[in-house]
């Protein structure tokens, strides 16, 4: 299926008829953010999904974020292109692993990333994303040791933001992103010297790159942590001409459409998230008009999840 006017036409016309309102995250090929009617960071869509009063969510993104908008409109159809779009950092951990992690800490405030199944959300305190992490966990009390899950860089941005020594940190990663590393930033930045860095905290290379900055190896004022609708802000407002970028491909797109005039190269072009991109042209056509696949929730996990999430989507508004 070609990305084509015809195949515009025909999802929009689609869409329509079903009442659906289209969400597609950053990371998606460029023709499904284009026809959809928002784009955003995990955060930004988890409002707007919650917010929406289109009768159907049509999730362009993996499937932990349909599962999000899911439990947090239970009377709404959540429908995503392809279920088997999962998540590898979503994959490392289980509510098994979870239970057993919080009965060694029994009174700890447990926190995850959204990037995570219902069934662990279901046990957790409040949820987080890239974007107001630093905020949740800011928002517990300094006395209350915390559980931080799943992305170990992602937690160690947090505990380094925070200055919080009872933080604990499970050991899991995206694929993805852990593939970008430290050696390979130092190398590019050091071959565009005025370029600007946005990195995402899930980076294997992020620790690396703020150590290098406090080295000077790296421009400290350069540096920049950031989800993805945080690189989007601040692409609007820096003024460099070239930016590197530390993220998932999909990203340079918006990144463009934001800033024409900034050069953005990645740090690591193979960053590409076989999840995200399993959202086809094809595959929304297809799930427009079958109606599938629709995403369910078992409504006592759902129950159970509802509270961390809705105490996520609260935090930094
Ligand atoms: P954000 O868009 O919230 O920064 O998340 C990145 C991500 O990896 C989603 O899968
Ligand atoms: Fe999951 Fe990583 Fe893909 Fe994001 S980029 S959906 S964290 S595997």
């Amino acid at each position: 299926v070609a990305a084509d006017a015809d195949w515009a036409r025909e999802v929009r016309r689609l869409a329509d008829e079903r009442g659906a309102v289209l969400l597609a995250h950053n990371y998606q090929l460029p023709e499904i953010q284009d026809i959809a009617d928002h784009t955003g960071d995990s955060l930004a869509l988890s409002r707007i999904a919650a917010e929406s009063d289109a009768g159907t969510i049509v999730f362009c993104g993996v499937h932990f974020m349909a599962e999000s908008a899911k439990i947090l409109s239970p009377d709404k159809t959540v429908l995503i292109p392809d279920e088997r779009a999962g998540c590898s950092l979503a994959d490392s951990i289980t509510a098994a692993q979870l239970r057993e992690w919080k009965a060694q800490h029994p009174d700890a405030v447990v926190v995850s990333y959204v990037n995570t199944t219902a069934e662990v959300k279901a046990e957790t305190d409040i949820c987080c994303t890239s974007s107001n992490a630093v905020d949740v966990v800011d928002s517990i009390p300094a006395d209350r040791e915390v559980l931080f899950c799943p992305d170990q860089f992602l937690g160690a941005h947090v505990k380094r933001e925070t200055g919080r020594e009872n933080l604990h940190i499970w050991a899991g990663e995206c694929h993805v992103h852990a593939g970008i590393n430290g050696p390979e930033l130092a190398e590019r930045a050091a071959a565009s010297p005025d370029a600007d860095l946005f990195i995402h905290p899930e980076c294997g290379c992020a620790t690396s790159a703020l150590y290098l900055a406090g080295e000077g190896t790296l421009p400290k004022d350069k540096v920049k942590i950031l989800s993805t609708g945080g690189m989007l802000d601040a692409a609007r407002e820096t003024g460099a001409t070239s930016v590197l970028v530390a993220t998932e491909v999909g990203m340079l797109h918006q990144l463009r459409r934001a800033a024409p005039e900034i050069d953005f190269r990645a740090v690591n072009d193979r960053a590409s998230c076989r999840y995200m991109k399993m959202i086809t042209p094809a595959a929304l056509l297809r799930c427009l008009r079958e109606g599938a696949d629709e995403v369910h929730v078992p409504a006592d996990i759902a129950e159970r999840a509802r509270g961390s999430v809705e105490r996520m989507i609260a935090i930094g508004k």
